[in-house]
């Protein structure tokens, strides 16, 4: 069969690196795909608009395309999936109207209090004068987030009322996120550590994958500006066996039934980002695809297929299916170019020494192939990602691979992984 991916990033690098080792697929396409991408085996990467749909149809058809799997959000939430489902093509990821739920942080506020999901008190603003006047009334630090889609940087964590004056001022008057902005959700801040629960959801079936935790925050320590994730790693200690049936019990199951419920049951990746604090759980958001990067180091421990994963889901099969993961640990170390989340540059020319390291994957996102030559095309620009028997070998090996990684301007977080060690 041939395969085609919708992105650009490492999760899609990711997803098309470990579609291709089925040995059931012929040919992986990606749409838009990156210079990581273009270079692997089997792989190939094809400049379609993903937002005009009878082209992507086009080519499926064309090239005989058996699977699309839709790595990113933008896609999703416009109704890729539907259009291509709709023409009977094997499309895994969710309807626009599932898709809602990372799509409008006040649809999916609502969808948690509607169907009992523990997650923070907020309220929902059209208007900049009421939600002004909602800052007299709570208690700080707060936390400000455009409505609409922002890659990841639509959230502000305000610690007093002028931040939080600001922060409405710069989404509702500055348009710092466009559209995204016409609402804002004023939310309680939580206090705790996070995780990453990913599952593959289809119906009223859901299989977790491994566990994960993504670092947000651009700096050591979890401090600076948030990001889209500058690292992550698998399995996460924080995700006991407990929490792990609390989080399926509380969380995945109402929100699946909850979705049937509104005649949009979901098919895809459904990543809920949780809060979790002395036993209790909150969901920060849903993300209705696979994280970036947690795919990298998730997809890294993935022994079994990826694509008869998918194939599962889209077939109602998920029933008896037994997804294989290796017992060893997994870190990804995201390299980002000098000023991101902020502005940075790009087209700088990446240099990579040869490596030969077992179960070690460099996987690229924001880079381009020109004139033979890897050029950066982006604020994250690599994944470096390995395995290891344990959580501090995985990281000691994922640190030996971004050594072999050079570019100017290049930085990456130096403690990925170390909320897991300690
Ligand atoms: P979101 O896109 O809603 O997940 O927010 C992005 C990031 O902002 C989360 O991963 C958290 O680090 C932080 N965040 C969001 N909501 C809250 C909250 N209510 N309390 C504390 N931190 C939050
Ligand atoms: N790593 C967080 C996300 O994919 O949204």
């Amino acid at each position: 069969m041939n395969v085609l991916i919708i992105g650009s990033g490492g999760r899609e690098h990711a997803l098309a690196w470990k579609s291709a080792q089925d040995k059931d697929v012929q040919q992986v396409y990606v749409c838009p795909g990156n210079a990581g991408t273009h270079l692997e085996n089997k792989v190939s990467n094809i400049n379609l608009d993903s937002n005009n749909f009878e082209v992507i149809e086009g080519f499926c058809i064309d090239k005989a395309i058996g699977l699309v799997i839709i790595g990113p959000e933008q896609p999703l939430v416009i109704g890729l999936s539907d259009y291509l489902q709709s023409k009977g093509i094997n499309t895994f990821g969710p309807s626009k109207s599932a898709a809602q739920l990372e799509g409008s942080k006040t649809f999916s506020k609502d969808f948690f209090v509607k169907y009992n999901i523990p997650t923070a008190g907020y309220k929902s603003f059209k208007n900049y004068d009421l939600a002004l006047n909602h800052l007299e009334k709570i208690n700080y630090p707060t936390v400000v987030k455009a409505d609409g889609l922002a890659a990841g940087k639509g959230v502000i964590i305000c610690s007093n009322k002028d931040d939080a004056v600001e922060a409405l001022h710069s989404i509702f008057k500055d348009k710092a996120f466009g559209s995204a902005g016409n609402r804002v959700v004023i939310e309680d801040f939580l206090d705790g550590e996070e995780a990453s629960f990913i599952a593959v959801v289809s119906k009223d079936k859901i299989i977790p994958l491994a566990t994960s935790q993504d670092h947000k925050a651009v700096g050591d320590g979890d401090i600076g500006l948030n990001t889209g994730g500058m690292g992550a790693y698998s399995p996460a200690p924080i995700i006991t066996d407990s929490i792990n049936k609390k989080i399926l019990d509380e969380v995945m199951y109402p929100t699946m039934r909850g979705l049937i419920k509104e005649n949009s049951p979901y098919l895809g990746f459904l990543y809920a980002g949780l809060m979790i604090k002395d036993g209790e759980i909150k969901v920060l958001e849903f993300n209705c695809r696979f994280g970036d990067p947690e795919t990298q180091p998730i997809l890294l421990r993935l022994n079994s297929s990826l694509v008869e994963l998918c194939m599962a889901a889209i077939t109602d099969n998920l029933d008896s299916y037994i997804i294989d993961w290796t017992p060893k640990h997994s870190c990804g170390v995201v390299i980002a170019s000098d000023g991101y989340p902020q502005s940075y540059e790009s087209n700088k020319e990446v240099n990579i020494e040869e490596y030969a390291m077992d179960g070690a994957k460099l996987f690229h996102a924001g880079t381009k192939f020109e004139n033979k030559k890897i050029i950066t095309h982006g604020g994250r620009v690599f994944c470096a990602t390995a395995l290891g028997d344990n959580l501090k070998e995985a990281q000691k090996n994922a640190y030996n691979l971004v050594q072999k990684v050079n570019f100017d301007g290049a930085f990456y977080r130096k403690d990925i992984g170390f909320k897991g060690i300690k």
